[in-house]
């Protein structure tokens, strides 16, 4: 079955191109290159040995978009284009909605004018906003945006629901992501933004391995464990596998529900402290940190409840934060040579 993947030269996209075709499934990718490189095509075909069929477009334009369902008989869609910066999209708001409104309508446009449905559409734990509510679970109610790119997340949750309940022929999976890190366990692909990264593990791995000279924590006074913030992590192989499970769900006809929200995390808090003893533990570096003031804008603790996804989607994750870190140092150990 073809399953078109756009943003599939992106982190979390290549590591599901490769689930899909684990399990059978041909992925046709979209991206536009602009926060990836197509070099991880190459990666792809080294771990699976399928040169995977690749577009180089942009989202927005919705004629060249056309082409790739003209061209192809798609059978279900997961939908992972999108800029990503929550600090990117404070400076730049008008970037965020035109780039992750508009590609989302092509592309419900595309499905619609092509009758395809099974789309799985990347959302974020930042629909929750500042919530206190923990852990957290599909319904609870949508917080305060942060930023621009939750609203756009936010907002994309809103369309899709709005365009697929009257199209009864149409099913969606909204994902909502916690922290995904770590990289594919071969190190031949992993999170190779073009943005700086900002995300904890790829800078934990960064000040490992001297492209920064050190890095902070941000408070230790939170009402934690150690006074550090906490977050869910989630291994990338973990998440993209919720993915091809997703899609598998939506294809199932004995499954009459037409949009449904499933948290992926793996349930289960740990501070920035604790991920850099992890990160610590398997590399064997002693990292240089501080400790800072609090970030605005930083929340205490936030967690996923994975009980749903869990049972309906009959997956697990199976990775801890000692996977996570091992994997993410291996790419970064290749990263730098490269
Ligand atoms: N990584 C995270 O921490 C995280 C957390 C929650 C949700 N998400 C969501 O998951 C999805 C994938 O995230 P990622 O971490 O893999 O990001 P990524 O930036 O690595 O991948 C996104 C890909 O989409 C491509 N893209 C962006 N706009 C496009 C357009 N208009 N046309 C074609 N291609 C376009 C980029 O070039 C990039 O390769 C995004 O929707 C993101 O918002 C990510």
């Amino acid at each position: 079955m073809n399953i078109l993947v756009t943003g599939g030269t992106g982190y979390i996209g290549s590591h599901t191109i490769v689930d899909l075709i684990e399990k059978g499934y041909t992925p046709i990718c979209v991206d536009n290159q602009s926060n990836s490189d197509l070099s991880v095509l190459d990666g792809i075909e080294q771990i699976t040995g399928v040169s995977v069929q690749h577009y180089s477009i942009d989202l927005c334009e919705i004629d060249s978009l056309d082409l790739v369902f003209e061209e192809n008989t798609i059978h279900g869609v997961i939908h992972f284009a999108a800029l990503k910066s929550v600090g990117e999209s404070v400076e730049k708001p008008l970037e965020y909605y035109y780039n992750n409104i508009t590609s989302l309508n092509n592309l419900l446009f595309l499905c619609q004018a092509h009758k395809v449905s099974n789309v799985v559409f990347s959302s974020s734990c930042s629909v929750y906003g500042n919530t206190t509510a923990l852990p957290v679970k599909e319904d609870t109610p949508f917080g305060e945006a942060e930023c621009p790119y939750a609203r756009t997340k936010q907002i994309g949750e809103q369309m899709i629901t709005d365009f697929g309940v009257p199209n009864t022929w149409f099913k969606s999976a909204l994902l909502r992501y916690f922290n995904p890190a770590g990289a594919h366990e071969s190190a031949l692909i992993g999170e190779s933004a073009k943005q700086i990264a900002s995300n904890l593990v790829p800078v934990i791995t960064e000040t490992g391995i001297g492209k920064r000279k050190e890095m902070k924590v941000f408070g230790s006074d939170y009402n934690t464990r150690d006074g550090s913030c906490i977050r869910d992590y989630i291994h990338v192989m973990d998440l993209a596998n919720a993915h091809t499970k997703a899609l598998a769900h939506l294809m199932d006809e004995d499954n009459t529900t037409q949009i449904e929200v499933f948290n992926l995390g793996i349930g289960q808090g740990v501070t920035v402290l604790e991920a850099i003893h992890a990160f610590e533990s398997v590399s064997g570096i002693k990292l240089n940190y501080t400790i800072g003031e609090r970030r605005a804008g930083d929340i205490e603790a936030i967690y996923a409840s994975i009980v749903k996804s869990t049972e309906v989607l009959k997956w697990k994750p199976t990775r801890s934060i000692g996977d996570i870190m091992k994997s993410a140092w291996a790419w970064e150990q290749v990263r730098s040579k490269t």
